[in-house]
């Protein structure tokens, strides 16, 4: 029976579970593989830290070049995290002949094109199912259950901490910061959430599935990316009103006949009934429509030590699965022999329905007056509700539901329905999502 060393970098969160499965499950695996994993080396910055799991001290280094490099090492595991030293590490292990596991989402939004050409230079493996919605497989469903689809959209919730944040403000009334708050007293979210809140860590995730969906790498850079800290407890009392759910979504979407990718994160209202908006707390969810399986709806943990284990697990074990004699040819690691680039539509030329929420002066004419500059811009009116008078905002609040427009109209619009005097308070904009 053979044996194939697992080198890990990286001794936190993440390594710490796949650490405890290699050492505590190895039976259990050599029984499903048929032959066995040996974790040969653990690489740390501080060999005296207290860890979720201590590993037997002789496995543990603070040089990462025991481990990358090393020819009796085929496999490797980045589980450092950042973006130095683990694109050089990466590289070099590619470089060397070994094969990559990663959950690194920003290493490979950011550096992607590099990483991934070097592992097909070097014929090697390069696997990221945890850098995508931690625990749930939506990585190889796309590129090899899935691969006989079109791709229509990818819908997600890709962030946990944003998510559990908005599952408090929306079932419990609570505030932005208070909810930030109590994640961070929770351990939901880390001292400085700007990576979360922001929706950086979301859009680097959408960015990887795009190229799975599409075969297209977008940079961040390259698509709307809007995070959460600007909702308020009045905009998921509305959304409920018109019987939506406040969501930070993920959308990745190509139309045929436009032949642009649509590419955004931002939060959105979502139709209360539809299977994303009970996705609560700290679970994310994926949604892919192909032409040929419909929709497939997939939710699980998104993070945490076990669950991002488990996903990593998966792609040690595939990789070593290939490395058997007669052992299955490589699927490419974003499931497409090459990738192309995609154009990517205007964040302007989008078509949405929106929420608006004007703050005016109570008095006869004022919502003629916004209807009738929303309507010169091509924004008709779906529904509207009136509210009693706000004395934070100095005006009663006037929430409008749109039909679908287009986004430069609708923000042309909204310009120039600010210049009214009748308006006391800046109006919120959310985008709705009814397509789920
Ligand atoms: N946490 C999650 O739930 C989760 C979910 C999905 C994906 N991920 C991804 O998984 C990766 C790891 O996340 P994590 O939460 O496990 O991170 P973490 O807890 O901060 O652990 C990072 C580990 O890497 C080691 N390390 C960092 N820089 C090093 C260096 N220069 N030399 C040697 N060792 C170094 C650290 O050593 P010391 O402990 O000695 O400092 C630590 O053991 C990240 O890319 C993250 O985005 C995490």
């Amino acid at each position: 029976m053979t044996t194939i060393n697992v080198g890990l970098l990286g001794l936190g969160t993440v390594g710490s579970g796949v650490a405890k499965i290699l050492i505590e499950e190895a039976e259990l695996l050599t029984l499903k593989l048929g032959h066995s994993l040996n974790l040969a080396k653990i690489c740390a910055r501080n060999l005296q830290a207290k860890r979720n799991f201590t590993p037997p001290p002789e496995l543990l280094t603070t040089n990462p070049d025991d481990i990358v490099g090393n020819p009796d090492i085929p496999v490797v595991v980045e589980l450092m995290g950042g973006l130095e030293p683990a694109r050089t590490l990466v590289l070099r292990a590619l470089a060397a002949g070994q094969h990559v596991v990663t959950a690194n989402k920003a290493l490979l939004a950011t550096h992607g094109q590099e990483i991934f050409q070097k592992a097909v230079e070097m014929g090697r493996e390069i696997q990221f199912e945890a850098a995508v919605a931690g625990a749930i497989p939506v990585i190889r469903a796309l590129k090899e259950g899935l691969t006989a689809n079109q791709i229509q959209s990818v819908f997600g919730i890709l962030n946990g901490t944003t998510n559990h944040i908005l599952t408090r403000m929306t079932q419990d009334g609570m505030t932005f910061h208070a909810a930030l708050t109590e994640a961070q007293q929770s351990g939901y979210a880390e001292a400085d959430p700007t990576n979360d809140v922001e929706g950086y860590d979301a859009a680097h995730k959408l960015a990887l599935l795009t190229a799975l969906a599409y075969g297209s790498l977008p940079k961040i850079t390259d698509f709307h990316v809007e995070g959460v800290t600007r909702l308020e407890p009045d905009d998921f009392t509305s959304a409920a009103e018109f019987g939506y759910v406040i969501k930070l979504l993920a959308v990745s979407t190509m139309s045929p006949l436009d032949g642009r990718l649509e590419i955004r994160l931002h939060p959105a209202m979502l139709p209360s009934g539809s299977l994303m908006a009970g996705v609560n707390g700290v679970m994310n969810a994926v949604l892919i429509r192909g032409h040929a399986c419909g929709d497939i709806f997939l939710s699980g943990a998104g993070a945490g030590m076990m669950p991002t284990a488990s996903a990593v697990m998966g792609d040690i074990i595939e990789t070593s699965r290939d490395l058997q004699p007669g052992g299955a040819p490589q699927v490419p690691a974003l499931g497409w022999k090459s990738l192309r680039t995609w154009p990517i539509k205007p964040q302007d030329d989008v078509k949405l329905a929106y929420f608006l929420r004007f703050t005016v002066i109570d008095k006869p004419g004022v919502l003629a007056a916004i209807s009738g500059v929303l309507g010169k811009h091509n924004i008709s009116i779906a529904q509207v509700i009136q509210k009693g008078f706000d004395a934070s905002r100095g005006g009663v609040a006037l929430v409008i539901l749109t039909h679908e427009a287009r986004e430069k109209d609708l923000l042309t619009a909204l310009a120039e329905a600010e210049k009214l005097d009748a308006l006391t308070a800046p109006t919120r904009l959310i985008r709705v999502e009814n397509r789920l």
